[in-house]
């Protein structure tokens, strides 16, 4: 990223989380080389030793969203899948539910019945929005619309030398609400670099993941853009970051940067690749072996 950019056009270029790592006279991609060196997760198909943490990934609700011509039928339909999905959260008792965005279809509808349904799950709640929770460009009516049901646009938890960070991945969209990007951005760096300072381990999810198939890939509906990707990333892996877990791609999807998984699950609206409904568990041990089992809706 070149520092001759006026911060208008950065801002209009680079409307992104972590793009102010980008402007810092640091390497970071040489930093997460040397930070990957330590030690990468493996999958596994059953862990060995207990969990040091379990996380269950729930990826796009959008209630309305589902098969069926009739919106409303959609709408139903989805609530009751999202009500099979809470009771098998329940049974299971992760140590935190994370929902990766996408909570409802219509976002007029955002309060209909999250906030009796939230209520309903037993563990911790942490939740990214979604561009259908919050329609770019973000604005701060939007965010208050969000907040007055999930109470936060983003957030972190600290459990068994972990942290979870979530974010505000709308801001990869162009916004002129500069002043709330730059607060999530600082907000964000003193997360993870306060993570780092702990020697606490990072996991890291947004709705949008910072690419589908390959770091490469052409900026579309479904990624970050490219100006930002391989900074942002180099950036996360620098700071601590082991795994990274998205939504909004409607598709199940594993692929990895510098050993670390990016991670997309089932949804419980419609998956795009006929996946059945459901979410992930992740369990992660001591030693960075991890599950990523299909818990299914029913
Ligand atoms: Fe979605």
């Amino acid at each position: 990223m070149s520092r001759k950019v006026t911060r208008r056009q950065f801002l209009s270029t680079l409307e992104a989380i972590g793009a102010a790592a980008a402007l810092q006279p640091v390497s970071w991609a040489l930093a997460a080389e040397e930070s990957v060196e330590k030690a990468t997760p493996r999958k596994v198909e059953k862990l060995t030793a207990a969990p040091t943490i379990t996380i269950a990934h729930c990826c796009d609700p959008q209630l309305g969203f589902g098969n069926d011509a009739d919106p409303e039928t959609a709408y139903q339909n989805d609530l009751g899948k999202l009500a099979r999905e809470i009771e098998n959260l329940n049974k299971i008792k992760p140590d935190v539910v994370f929902f990766a965005g996408d909570m409802t279809h219509q976002v007029r509808e955002i309060e209909r019945d999250w906030p009796r349904m939230l209520p309903k799950i037993e563990a911790p709640i942490i939740v990214a929005p979604g561009n259908h929770d919050v329609p770019e460009p973000v604005t701060q009516g939007k965010l208050d619309a969000f907040c007055k049901v999930f109470k936060k646009e983003y957030d972190s938890v600290a459990i068994n030398g972990w942290k979870i960070i979530t974010i505000n991945s709308q801001y990869c969209r162009p916004t002129d609400s500069v002043a709330l990007y730059d607060t999530q951005v600082s907000w964000f760096q003193k997360e993870l670099e306060s993570a780092k300072e702990e020697g606490l381990r990072v996991i890291v999810g947004s709705h949008i993941p910072p690419f589908v198939k390959t770091l490469d890939e052409k900026d579309e509906y479904f990624n970050f853009p490219t100006n930002l990707r391989k900074t942002y990333l180099d950036y996360l892996v620098a700071n601590g970051t082991l795994f990274y877990l998205a939504g909004h791609t409607h598709t199940t999807l594993e692929r990895d940067y510098l050993g670390i998984p990016i991670l997309n699950g089932e949804t419980t609206s419609r998956n795009f690749d006929s996946r059945p409904y459901g979410f992930r568990l992740l369990k992660i041990d001591a030693d960075l072996n991890y599950e990523w089992n299909f818990v299914a809706n029913d």
